[in-house]
């Protein structure tokens, strides 16, 4: 059974004056242990499909499901506390919490106890590469790099198995793109976990173990 099946499904956006069909009847699925890349021009319906797999909003046709299970039916901010972490762009760390505590915060969140929490905190931040000075730094103290490094220790440390990333190199040099995409692989391969990496960079997709690309709100096959 597939980790996530996406089947058949639409989203558009409404407003008063138009209707954006953002997806049109994709169908995909996603298995754990690997490293999906999604690419696709601006547009092409990358971040919405994401913003989906995370929960963060439903199908407007079709479904999405998770071990089985359709996503609609579920407990979604439970889904979104205990199985799925998101990565994006800009990071979005708190800005007035250090690098620990901005990784603490989801273990808080699920009530394990403060020492603990310490503990798997810092945990979380050796495994994304980083120096233990890093740990009473604010993120405005850090490099870009440095601030997505600590965006996916929080992931980890949220401990959800299905990770997904919104373009999460995009504001980063390659250097930091190639620790950050050997993190993402590392995720997959030795944990076991699904990775989902949206990027519009070919070679950073290369990498991943299945590539889709997305065209005007459709899936289209993508041979290498
Ligand atoms: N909040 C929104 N309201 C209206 N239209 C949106 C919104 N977000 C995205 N869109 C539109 O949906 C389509 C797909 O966008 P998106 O999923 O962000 O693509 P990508 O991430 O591949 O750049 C685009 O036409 C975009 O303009
Ligand atoms: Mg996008």
């Amino acid at each position: 059974m597939e980790r996530i099946k996406v089947e058949d499904v639409s989203y558009s956006y409404i407003s008063k004056y138009q209707k954006i069909d953002a997806l049109r009847q994709v169908s995909c699925s996603f298995d754990e242990g690997k490293l999906y890349a999604v690419i696709g021009e601006s547009g092409s319906g990358k971040s919405t499909l994401l913003s989906l797999l995370a929960g963060l909003d439903l199908p407007s046709e079709g479904t999405i499901y998770i071990d089985g299970e359709d996503l609609a039916s579920m407990d979604r901010d439970a889904y979104r506390r205990d199985k799925a972490s998101v990565v994006y762009q800009s990071f979005h760390l708190f800005p007035l919490l250090t690098a620990l505590e901005n990784v603490m915060y989801p273990l808080e969140l699920k009530g394990v106890p403060g020492r603990e929490a310490r503990r798997r905190a810092m945990d979380c931040i050796a495994q994304a590469g980083l120096p233990e000075k890093i740990l009473r730094q604010y993120p405005k103290m850090m490099s870009g790099g440095e601030q997505q490094r600590v965006a996916i220790a929080r992931a980890l440390a949220a401990e959800g198995d299905i990770l997904l990333a919104d373009e999460p190199t995009g504001n980063l040099d390659t250097e930091n793109e190639e620790i950050i995409a050997g993190l993402l692989l590392e995720c997959a391969h030795e944990k076991g976990y699904t990775v989902v990496l949206v990027t519009h960079s070919l070679e950073l997709a290369r990498k991943a173990d299945v590539i889709y690309r997305m065209k005007d709100g459709r899936m289209m096959r993508y041979d290498r």
